[in-house]
């Protein structure tokens, strides 16, 4: 299955995609065929580099409305025929227009277990901050499908961590990410297998 992967920053579940694509349970499955930044200093661009992945840029400020940066969007998953859309590590709302061309087919990852803990402006470190001031015993991470408003789709995979007291959010944040690489895989496998 071709996986087209949309970032904003450092990129690594898109690494760890990549590289369950290479060695791990994606080998022989699934190939990254393309990687959509909307950040042009995301070191996504750097890791896309070094594994030899196709990667464009395409910022919104390059547009002058949402309608034409989404058509921009839609048309580069078109041009590589993209079977599944992950959203990892994407700062931007999805348009509406792209959800409905890949509904069923279009995955996120949230740092939370939603349904709690999500939303817009939950995104990133901010959720752990949250999470800790809480007082929660527990977060992790959930890849779910995109269908609409933030994190709302079905959820696909979900893992935990458990949080202790004496934990920053920095604590939760590292301990979170490690669960992202492990269940971003296997949630893309998942659904591959369930006859996508
Ligand atoms: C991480 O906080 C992750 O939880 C969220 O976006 C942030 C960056 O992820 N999905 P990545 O390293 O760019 O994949």
């Amino acid at each position: 299955k071709r996986l087209t992967v949309l970032v904003s920053g450092s990129g690594s579940n898109m690494q760890s995609i990549a590289d369950s694509t290479n060695r791990g349970i994606l080998k022989g499955l699934a190939e990254i065929v393309l990687i959509i930044s909307n950040n042009p200093d995301a070191y996504a661009l750097k890791r896309a580099e070094n594994e030899n992945i196709k990667a464009v840029c395409v910022e919104r400020k390059s547009f002058e409305d949402e309608k034409s940066f989404n058509g921009a969007i839609l048309e580069e998953l078109q041009n590589v025929k993209a079977d599944i859309v992950c959203l990892a590590g994407y700062m931007r709302m999805i348009g509406q227009e792209i959800i409905d061309v890949y509904r069923g087919r279009m995955l996120n990852i949230h740092p939370a277990l939603l349904p709690k803990f999500g939303g817009k402006g939950m995104y990133g470190c901010h959720v752990h901050e949250v999470v800790v001031k809480a007082g929660e015993k527990k977060s992790g991470a959930t890849v779910h499908f995109v269908e609409g408003e933030y994190d709302t789709g079905k959820i696909i995979i979900q893992r935990e961590v458990e949080v202790f007291k004496s934990d920053t959010s920095q604590d939760v944040a590292k301990k979170v990410l490690a669960v992202e690489h492990s269940i971003y895989p296997e949630a893309i496998k998942k659904v591959i297998e369930n006859g996508l």
